[in-house]
């Protein structure tokens, strides 16, 4: 076990990006070839890149009794007629739940377990349980503002994309 010293850090909600981050993941639209309708991400990334979401986290031990924690902000968008989302997962550890914390804007967080599926609209101040178990991705619904939310998730729980795959979340189309 590494042994811990307290620390703390602090939202930059003008930026909103979480200060005193180690790790800062940027996924562009490249990033997420198959998530979208093919012929809508081949038309969007004619016009270029587009960032879809950045993640700002923290670094802490991998291990059963720590926790992992970050800031994700979704920028608004479109590809096609489906709005800009992160890629989703299962947590690896199946026993891993999690908390979502709504910070800025407006988005929904999809869940789903075997042929059930749930959907939680997201505002800031939100605060959605994730049951272990459930596969789970965010959505930001505005065209114009980006969707911030904090996480919090066991430091074992690990990550699983490949399954998002074979049990596919429900679609959140642009009304
Ligand atoms: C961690 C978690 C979130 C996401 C983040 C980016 O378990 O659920 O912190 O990792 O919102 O989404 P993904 O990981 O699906 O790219
Ligand atoms: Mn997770």
């Amino acid at each position: 076990m590494i042994e811990m010293e307290p620390f703390f850090s602090q939202m930059n909600f003008d930026e909103n990006a979480m200060e005193g981050y180690e790790f800062h993941d940027i996924r562009r639209l490249e990033d997420l070839i198959g998530y979208y309708n093919e012929a809508d991400t081949v038309i969007t990334l004619e016009k270029g890149n587009p960032v879809i979401y950045e993640v700002y986290k923290r670094d802490v031990p991998k291990e059963s009794g720590e926790l992992l924690h970050c800031v994700t902000m979704i920028n608004p968008g479109r590809v096609g007629s489906e709005y800009y989302m992160t890629k989703g997962h299962y947590h690896q550890d199946e026993t891993c739940a999690e908390i979502y914390y709504g910070q800025k804007g407006h988005g929904r967080l999809v869940m789903q377990k075997g042929i059930k599926s749930r959907m939680v609209e997201m505002f800031p101040g939100t605060i959605a349980y994730i049951p272990a178990g459930w596969g789970h991705r965010t959505v930001n619904v505005s065209d114009s503002e980006p969707f911030v939310f904090f996480s919090i998730w066991p430091g074992h729980s690990g990550y699983d994309y490949e399954r998002v795959a074979e049990e596919p979340f429900a679609k959140v189309e642009a009304e």
